[in-house]
């Protein structure tokens, strides 16, 4: 028996490009989801800045609640899915879809034929979500993040 449509968030989440206002809470969210590897204020303040990387984020009332980067790069058409954050009390709504989504959307619009993104291989929770969304393994990094921990490759066609 196929599982029942998951509830979506009801409420006014909006998700859109992010810009320099929004430094201050990403960088809020970035350190309460990421324990190392996190990146600094410097960092994302160069990635809004930057033309070969397009961070969007979702908002709920105006206060930012997920946040997904990525990184494109001139001679290549395999955008790169960097980063995904989505607020403790805010994940299991729907919200991480949404913003692969967007962050799919952008990809082809700047001409990505290709996304491509490194995960821990101890996040299950983020494996399964990315292969829900037609992310295929594609290869491994041994000993890939600060903590020794390995990492999946996926990548997702986007044509
Ligand atoms: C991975 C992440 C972005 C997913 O965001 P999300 O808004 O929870 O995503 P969704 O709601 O679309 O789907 C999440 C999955 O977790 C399940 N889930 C349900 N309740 C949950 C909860 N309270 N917390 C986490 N996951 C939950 C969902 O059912 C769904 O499972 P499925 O894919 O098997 O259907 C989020 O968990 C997160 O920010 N994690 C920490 C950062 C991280 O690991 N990023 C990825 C590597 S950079």
């Amino acid at each position: 028996m196929s599982k029942p449509p998951k509830p979506r968030p009801a409420l006014a989440v909006h998700i859109r490009r992010a810009t320099i206002d929004d430094l201050a809470d990403l960088v809020e969210l970035e350190n309460s989801t990421f324990v190392i590897e996190r990146m600094s204020a410097r960092q994302l303040r160069r990635h809004l800045e930057s033309l070969s990387a397009e961070i969007l984020v979702a908002t709920r009332q105006r206060h930012v609640v997920g946040a997904v980067v990525v990184f494109f790069r001139r001679a290549s058409d395999i955008a790169r899915l960097y980063s995904i954050a989505v607020a403790a009390s805010e994940r299991g709504n729907g919200l991480g879809e949404a913003l692969l989504a967007r962050a799919a959307h952008a990809a082809r619009r700047r001409g990505s034929r290709r996304l491509r993104l490194e995960v821990r291989s101890d996040n299950v929770t983020a494996q399964r979500l990315y292969e829900r969304l037609g992310y295929h393994p594609s290869g491994s990094h041994a000993d890939y993040y600060e903590d020794g921990e390995d990492a999946l490759r996926y990548e997702k066609s986007l044509a």
